[in-house]
This record gives structure tokens, C-alpha cells and sequence, in this order.
């Protein structure tokens, strides 16, 4: 029997407009999220901040980077991982995974700088966090690098999972659902620890070798499940 579909063309500019159209609303959705950001006044830290930092990157990044609070140089640009914890960040994104960091999606859990860095308090993470929960539900990652403590807990917290310390659970990967999207969360260290504390470098490293390995691995299962759909499609034509 054979089943009639539609000329490949239009199928394939169906399947077209239909990315348009998520990306269009994906780009609007991260739009409002941020404007939201930028006029929040939920918690303490909007008093002190010179400009929130809602992360910025690719609405349909594969994977999410995850970092705490914005630091001095974040607050005075507006823009996340942009001091020197930034740019080890950058650097480990394009020598360890081969990407540009535009071509992922960088935020922290609090979207506003504490006063001198000091760690956000659980009342901040709870007010700011529903932020981070849309974020994540409109990119909808394949992989989150969670970076340092603060995200780890939190991002593993939803997941349910208990976390002693953040060397317990580095480089290692959680697969579960977080804000209904399936994704596999690997926590490391904070870049700004390998600066105070050399010897975590090469651990930082160790770790981003390992997201790479579990990115190609996802890539390598869509391509399976993609022949076995063209192989399908193939045998309904
Ligand atoms: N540290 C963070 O956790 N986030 C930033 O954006 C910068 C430094
Ligand atoms: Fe709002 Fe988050 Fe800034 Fe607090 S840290 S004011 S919750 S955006």
C-alpha cells in the first residue's frame, strides 16, 4: 500500500517556516523574560545594581552554561561572564567544546549582582529563580553546565537530587527533567575558583572534555534516530 505525501518541497518549507516561527517566538519569549529582568524589583539586589544581566546567547542553544551572580564587570555591562572569570569561560567553550560562546546560552541563577560578590542568600536564589526556570523553558537545552556551587544546588535541587558538596558530584552527568524539558545537567567548578586556586584548572579542563564527549554523544543518537526516520519515510513513499 502506498500512503500519499505531500511534494518533498513543500514539506521541507513547511518544516522551515515552522523553525522560523519557533525561533521568531523563542527570540520574543527571551525578549520579555528579559525585560521583566531588567524592571525587577523582587528582591534586595535591584538597589545596588547598575544594570541586570539576563544571559545572552542562542535561543536554540544545545547547551546552557550556568554561572552564580553577576560580578563587578557584569553589573557595570550588563552582560554575563564578561571579567575574568569570563574570559576562562570563553576560552574553555571554544578550545574544549569547538564553539563560539554566542553560539551557546550564558546566565546565572540571580540575575543581579550582590554587594562585593558575596554569595546570594536563599531568599535572593528563590525570588530570581523563576527567571532562570523560563529561560530554560523556552531554549529547551540538550546539556546545562552547571558552574559552581550555587547552580548546582539549584539545578540539581529540581531535579531532586541532594548534593553534599560540589566535589561529589563534578564531572559527572544527571540526567532528569527540569521545567519539562529532558536534559542532562554536568556540574563543574566555578571558572573564577581555577583563578584563585591554579590546581582546579586543569580539573575545569577534565570536565568541559567531558561535556564534549556527552554532546557528541547526543548528536551521534539523533543522527541514528534521523536515518531510521528517513529509512522509514523511504519505505512509505
Ligand atoms: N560569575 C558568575 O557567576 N557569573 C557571572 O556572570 C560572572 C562571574
Ligand atoms: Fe529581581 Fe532577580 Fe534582580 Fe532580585 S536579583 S531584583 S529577583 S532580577
Amino acid at each position: 500500500m502506498r500512503i500519499a505525501l505531500s511534494h518533498p518541497i513543500l514539506i521541507i518549507s513547511r518544516i522551515i517556516i515552522r523553525e522560523m516561527g519557533t525561533g521568531m517566538e523563542k527570540i520574543k519569549d527571551l525578549e520579555r523574560i528579559a525585560n521583566q529582568i531588567l524592571n525587577c524589583k523582587k528582591c534586595e539586589l535591584w538597589k545596588n545594581r547598575k544594570n541586570a544581566v539576563p544571559g545572552e546567547g542562542n535561543p536554540d542553544a544545545e547547551i546552557m552554561f550556568i554561572g552564580e551572580a553577576p560580578g563587578y564587570n557584569e553589573d557595570v555591562q550588563g552582560r554575563p561572564f564578561v571579567g575574568a572569570a569570563g574570559k576562562l569561560l570563553t576560552t574553555l567553550i571554544r578550545d574544549k567544546l569547538g564553539l563560539d560562546r554566542k553560539e551557546v546560552f550564558i546566565t546565572n541563577v540571580v540575575k543581579c549582582r550582590p554587594p562585593n560578590n558575596r554569595d546570594p542568600k536563599p531568599e535572593e536564589i528563590n525570588a530570581c529563580s523563576q527567571y532562570l526556570d523560563e529561560q530554560i523553558r523556552i531554549i529547551r537545552p540538550k546539556i546545562i553546565v552547571a558552574l559552581g556551587r550555587h547552580s548546582t544546588l539549584y539545578l540539581l535541587g529540581k531535579m531532586g537530587i541532594k548534593v553534599g558538596g560540589i566535589s561529589h558530584v563534578r564531572g559527572k552527568m544527571f540526567r532528569g527533567v527540569i521545567n519539562d524539558v529532558n536534559l542532562i545537567i554536568i556540574p563543574t567548578y566555578h571558572p573564577a575558583a581555577a583563578l584563585y586556586n591554579p590546581k582546579l584548572r586543569s580539573v575545569l579542563e577534565q570536565d568541559f572534555e567531558f561535556v564534549r564527549k556527552v554532546f557528541e554523544n547526543i548528536k551521534k543518537g539523533a543522527e541514528i534516530l534521523e536515518r531510521k526516520q528517513i529509512s522509514l519515510d523511504a519505505f512509505f513513499t
